[in-house]
């Protein structure tokens, strides 16, 4: 995969270096290049913002060193999916990074300030798909510090890039569940032991243990995802965990369960 980012700190980016990533650089695997985007800039100080036109608080990105770095991804016949990181995007989710793993060219613009002028966003809609994101209901300073998380995201999912496929699989977020907590020697430790059924050796108990404690984790701490879920992707024992923890069938989702109205 090709994966081009622009910002106004490459050196934010220097962590796509390291670890899986790196190596997927070094292997080929993954080809990616920070671009710096005063270099599209054409004046001694290499201005990249200027005050937002209707008055108000900071600076706003101009329009003209985005739109020449942008071009440059537009010269031959294939064209990137342009990614914006922003808190009023879409929000990014494990279901986005699945099929943005499966393109072959990524764009990343990681606007600072108030934000990039909207103009650009229309222009890189000419030449490319553009879809802003979010990584959550918060603001960060600018756009670099969601890029990593995207990058890291997304490129895990590429063939190779993880050593064990098999542990993409049973990830949180995969099937829409939290994941089952984990633990490793010593069994006990500091008078606090290892729940004994992973001790057991009786792998459709633990099956079923890690199943249990990933619909009660996902009842307590994302109901949101509960609300989601198909009763038809449950058995009778998910429905009886689920009924513990407060949630029952109605049609084709989970509702809170409603007490009898007392008369
Ligand atoms: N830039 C600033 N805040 C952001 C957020 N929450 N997500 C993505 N990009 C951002």
């Amino acid at each position: 995969m090709r994966i081009d980012v622009f910002s106004i700190f490459p050196d934010y980016l220097t962590p796509l270096d390291l670890s899986l990533i790196g190596k997927a650089r070094r292997t080929g695997l993954l080809d990616l290049t920070v671009h710096d985007l005063r270099d599209f800039t054409h004046d001694r100080h290499r201005t990249v913002d200027d005050a937002p036109a209707g008055g108000g608080a900071g600076m706003v990105m101009k329009p003209e060193p985005w739109a020449e770095a942008l071009e440059t991804l537009a010269q031959g016949e294939a064209r990137p999916t342009l990614l914006v990181p922003s808190p009023s995007g879409k929000p990014f989710t494990q279901a986005m990074a699945r099929e943005l793993a499966r393109q072959d060219w990524l764009a990343f613009a990681c606007g600072r300030y108030e934000g990039i002028d909207e103009r650009v966003y229309e222009h890189a809609a000419t030449l490319m798909p553009v879809q802003p994101f979010s990584l959550g209901d918060y603001v960060l300073n600018g756009g670099e510090v969601a890029v990593l998380a995207v990058v890291e995201a997304v490129a895990r999912l590429i063939p190779g890039v993880i050593g064990n496929a098999e542990s993409l699989v049973e990830e949180s977020h995969e099937d829409g569940l939290l994941e089952y907590p984990v633990y490793t020697k010593p069994a006990v430790w500091q008078d606090r032991e290892v729940p004994p059924v992973l001790m057991s050796g009786h792998h459709a108990q633990i099956d079923r243990w890690r199943r249990d404690e990933r619909l009660r984790r996902t009842a307590r701490r994302r109901p949101d995802l509960i609300g989601v879920l198909d009763p038809e992707g449950t058995d009778k024992n998910d429905r009886a965990v689920l009924l513990d923890e407060g949630w029952e069938p109605a049609g084709s989702r989970f509702q809170p369960v409603t007490d009898p109205v007392a008369d």
